[in-house]
């Protein structure tokens, strides 16, 4: 019986953390990404590529988050356009602001991606160029 309770209030506790996750993530989006890639995560038109429905995420899962801390400065295709512009990274965002940040865009605006855990997070950002 103890042993059900204590699985109980696991699974409570981790779903109460998740939402916690989510919802810095979602205010560190407001704050550092919408004023680019907008509140519905559109971005603008030639210059700024879309989140929403992006296929940039899944194909360079191992990647976004050296380009949330570091930036990109590339030519990438995103949706079949092409976009040129830089973005700049923010250095002052913890490892767990970027796993939270990246969580919010994966469950967002009909992106279905799944989670990055902490460990995921740490290990690519170890391994940025
Ligand atoms: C000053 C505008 C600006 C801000 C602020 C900004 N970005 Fe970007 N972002 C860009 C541009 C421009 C590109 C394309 C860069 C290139 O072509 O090299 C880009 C590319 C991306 C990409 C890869 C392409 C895609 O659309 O899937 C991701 C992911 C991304 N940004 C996420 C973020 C996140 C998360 C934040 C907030 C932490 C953020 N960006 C803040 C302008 C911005």
């Amino acid at each position: 019986m103890a042993g059900w309770a204590g699985l109980a209030f696991l699974v409570v506790f981790s779903q109460c953390e998740n939402a916690q996750g989510r919802m810095e993530g979602a205010a560190l989006y407001r704050t550092h990404c919408a004023n680019c890639h907008l509140d519905n995560g559109q971005g603008l038109g030639a210059l700024i590529p879309p989140l929403a429905g992006s296929d940039y995420l899944a194909a360079h899962r191992e990647r976004l988050p050296c380009i949330i801390r570091y930036g990109l400065k590339d030519t990438i295709v995103v949706n079949g356009t092409q976009y040129a512009e830089a973005m700049a990274g923010i250095e002052t965002l913890s490892d767990i602001q970027i796993a939270n940040i990246l969580n919010y865009i994966h469950a967002s605006w009909g992106n279905d991606l799944p989670p990055y855990r902490l460990d995921e997070v740490q290990r690519l950002l170890k391994q940025c160029p």
